[in-house]
């Protein structure tokens, strides 16, 4: 499973990057808003740390204003993936930067049957929001197994991009319901790497170490 971080923030990006272990990276105009940042010239600094897709959202709400903006972004940098709202517009839209070869990532999904619309209309990435619809008294992970179905089902190449991630435990079920990619806030991924016994492990190894004396250099 591919693993994209949900950020605007450089500094963590960079550091995180560096783990070797991220794919790309999702933003959206929340994330935007809280880096308190120029959109253009944050997203143009994010690819330039990265070479994998970055998903960079559009702010219209109408079919022409959406493809404007959206062909802005894409002259931003080759590794842009542009962002469409799961809505009427927005997939529309989609069907109209597939055609002109601009990579798509359509947000906000919370059906099965949103997502095949979104697959119809060639998006390269599908995003379900797995924590709003837990919030929402939903099983968030039952959608990405749903998708899932009916991706296979047609063989549509569109990519299941996990999103809405609220802990290592989302980050597992999505894998295992198959989603192709997960987009994960930074602190979330800080924390996969975390097991208590794995740190009570290493403290007992470290300490029988030291007893023998010996260096390995
Ligand atoms: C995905 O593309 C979105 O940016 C993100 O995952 C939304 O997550 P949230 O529900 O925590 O805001």
């Amino acid at each position: 499973m591919q693993i994209f971080l949900d950020t605007t923030d450089t500094a963590i990006l960079k550091d995180l990057v560096a783990t070797g272990l991220i794919d790309g990276v999702t933003t959206n105009p929340t994330l935007i808003a809280k880096s308190g940042r120029n959109m253009l010239e944050v997203i143009t600094e994010i690819c330039g740390i990265i070479s994998g897709p970055v998903s960079a959202e559009v702010a219209a709400m109408d079919v022409a204003g959406m493809l404007a903006e959206g062909r802005k972004l894409a002259a931003l940098a080759p590794n842009i993936v542009v962002k469409v709202p799961l809505t009427r517009e927005g997939l529309t839209a989609t069907a109209e930067f597939t055609a002109e070869g601009i990579q798509t990532n359509v947000t906000l999904c919370f059906s099965a049957a949103q997502a095949l619309l979104a697959a119809k209309a060639g998006a390269t990435y599908i995003s379900p929001f797995i924590g709003r619809l837990d919030d929402h008294g939903a099983n968030g992970m039952d959608l990405i197994t749903e998708i899932r179905a009916v991706y296979d089902n047609y063989d549509f190449d569109t990519e299941i991009l996990a999103a809405s991630i609220r802990s290592p435990q989302h980050v597992t079920e999505a894998a295992l319901a198959g989603a192709d990619c997960a987009t994960i806030p930074p602190d979330v991924f800080l924390a996969l790497f975390k097991h208590p016994l794995t740190e009570r492990g290493l403290q007992q190894f470290m300490a029988d170490w030291a007893k023998t004396g010996q260096s390995i250099l």
